[in-house]
Formats: structure tokens, sequence, C-alpha cells
């Protein structure tokens, strides 16, 4: 009897699951078990020895039984604190929500308006459905004037369209408040263009500064700082142009990003590539809005554009197709972690 628990004591020192357990019992108590096997053999005693005996057995059999059942709650309880421990580990990566990334043309606007706003420019707002009036004619381009051709337009009717130009917030807002004034206006427009760095619908963002002493050195200055910390340090260069609300006008390059200055395909081996158009406020506008008296300068870019020659996209139309392979390229910005 002292062998068999010495056995149990063995076995159960051993025993690491609940299979071992169940192992551990049937050689114990199973079929063929040793304890079994002693309950065999207490039918060849007498009558009184099988009684002694038999109550010993009972014992015995209860004894190991409860170990073993002990045991097997000691196993399974271990099981259970382990899985609760993992269950409560702070530290296991969590499901991150995939929330996406900004979209290159917004990543954009925000970055050229934090620059703008970092030199202290507004900001102002316009409609898509615009007026003949503040689209073209108080912006110095009277019907049938040749500078209309240039932005071929969606027509609502005679007097409605979808503006071509941010130009027209100008208007809006000299007409709504005091000078002086300095803000930019962000927005969608809409021309007759479709090719690979043209669409139909795209994105402007124009600024506009009022005052008693603008110079056109004023707009130099601060276009020459924007387009530095928006491109990294490049060469800036002012050539001559005409826009019919500026006089006189400009067309701003940049050193191409794409050779540095050396001459490529994509500057036409000019080293130099067109970003913006700009010029001194026209006396006719800032008479049309009852700013006689004030200077001012005004710029126009396209948001496309930039970021296309800032982040390397050659075809536009990946910007409204919505591919996620192309989008979520974005998502590493600083903008997009919800930061700002
Ligand atoms: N509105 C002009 C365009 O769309 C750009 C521009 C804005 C030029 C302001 C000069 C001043 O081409």
């Amino acid at each position: 009897m002292y062998d068999i628990l010495d056995q149990l004591d063995e076995k159960l020192k051993k025993v690491t699951s609940q299979e071992d357990i169940k192992q551990v019992k049937s050689f114990f108590l199973g079929k063929n078990g040793l304890i079994t096997n002693l309950f065999k053999q207490l039918s060849s005693l007498s009558q009184e020895d099988r009684i002694q005996k038999g109550k010993t057995l009972n014992e015995l059999k209860q004894f190991v039984t409860e170990k073993i059942e002990n045991k097997l709650q000691e196993i399974k309880n271990a099981k259970k604190q382990q899985e609760l421990s993992q269950e409560i580990d702070l530290f296991l990566d969590g499901n991150t929500p995939n929330l996406g990334s900004i979209h290159p043309i917004n990543l954009v606007i925000k970055e050229i308006s934090d620059i703008f706003f970092s030199m202290g420019f507004g900001i102002e707002d316009g409609p898509e459905v615009e007026l003949d009036l503040y689209n073209f004619e108080l912006l110095n381009i009277p019907k049938n004037h040749p500078a209309r051709d240039m932005q071929d337009t969606f027509y609502i009717d005679e007097n409605r369209l979808l503006r071509t130009q941010t130009s027209g917030v100008q208007v809006r807002t000299m007409l709504k408040k005091k000078p002086p004034l300095m803000f930019i206006a962000p927005g969608r427009v809409y021309r007759r263009d479709s090719d690979l760095t043209h669409s139909p619908m795209f994105h402007q963002i124009e600024g506009l500064a009022v005052d008693k002493k603008i110079r056109f050195s004023d707009l130099k200055g601060i276009l020459e700082v924007f387009l530095n910390q928006f491109f990294g340090q490049t060469k800036v260069r002012f050539r001559p142009s005409y826009f019919p609300f500026t006089e006189p006008s400009a067309e701003v390059d940049i050193g191409c990003v794409i050779c540095g200055g050396k001459g490529c395909r994509v500057c036409s081996n000019t080293g130099y590539l067109e970003v913006l158009g700009c010029g001194m406020v026209h006396r006719n506008v800032l008479k049309n809005v009852g700013y006689e008296g004030f200077r001012g300068f005004a710029f126009g870019l396209g948001v496309e554009r930039f970021a296309m020659l800032k982040y390397g996209i050659d075809n536009i139309r990946l910007m409204f197709e919505n591919d996620v392979r192309f989008l979520e390229q974005f998502s590493n910005s600083f903008y997009s972690k919800g930061l700002v």
C-alpha cells in the first residue's frame, strides 16, 4: 500500500497536463489499474479479511482519487491563470484602425496655407458657381475680351458659370471688407482642359495683399520666401507676362525640380519650370471695388501642379482615381497623423 502511495507521489510530481492526469488515473483506477486489481483479489479472501481489506482499499481508493482530482484542479487553475495573464497584457498590440491618409491635394493646400499664415495672411472663400461679374467683369475682363479665350468656360446661363479662377474671391472680399487686406483663397476651379497635366476640375490658391504702399518688391520677397519654403532651396525667376487684372504682371519660374537646372525634357531644356502667375492689382480693379488710393499685389497658383512637382507625380489623374496604393503613400505626412 505504501508502495502505491509512493508511486502516486512520484507520478503526480511529473504531471504537467490534463492528458498526463488521465494516464495516472487509469494507471491506478482504470480497468486494469493497480487499485482496481487489488479489489479483484478480494474475492479470494475469507469474509472477515474481505471486509477488513475492503474497507482499507476503499479508503485508499478515495485518497488516491482525491489526490488526482486535486492535481487536476491545480493544473486547470495554472492554465487559467496563464490565459488570464495573457488577456490583460497591457503591452499587447491592439488592432489599430486604418485611418487612411490625407489626400495630396489637401496636403499641399495645408502646406501652402501654413507658410502664408506664418507670414500673416488670412484666408477667404468664395462660391464655385460664380457670377460672370466676379469671375471676369470686375477683374477687368469685359465681355468679348480675348483673355476669356484662355479660360474656356462652363456656363450655367448667361450670367453664371463654374468659376475658372479663384481671382473672383479678390473682388468679392474687397467689396466686403475695408483695406488693408492680406489673405489667400484656396478653392476648386473649372476649365475645359484635359491631358496628362490638366484636368477640367482643379484647385487654385489665390493671394492678395492691399495697403497704401505695397510694392512689386513686396510681392517678390513674399513669393521667394514661399517658394523656398515649399520646394526647399530653389532658384526663383520672374518673367514679364500678361493678366488683365494685374499690371505689371509676371510669371514665376523655379529651378527645374527634375534636372536641378541643367536642362531636361520636363523643362524643355530651359532649366526652369513655370509655377504661378502674379502682378500688381490693376488700377481698374481697385477702382471697381472702390479702393482708390490703395495698391496691392496678387498671385494665383495651381495646387495640382505644385503637388506634382513636389511629390514627383507624373499624371494628374492619379489624384482623382482614389487608388489607395497611390493615396497611402502620403500616410506618413505629418498632416496625416491628425496632429494638425
Ligand atoms: N487667375 C490667374 C490664372 O488663373 C492667375 C493669377 C492670379 C495671375 C492672380 C495674377 C494674379 O491664370
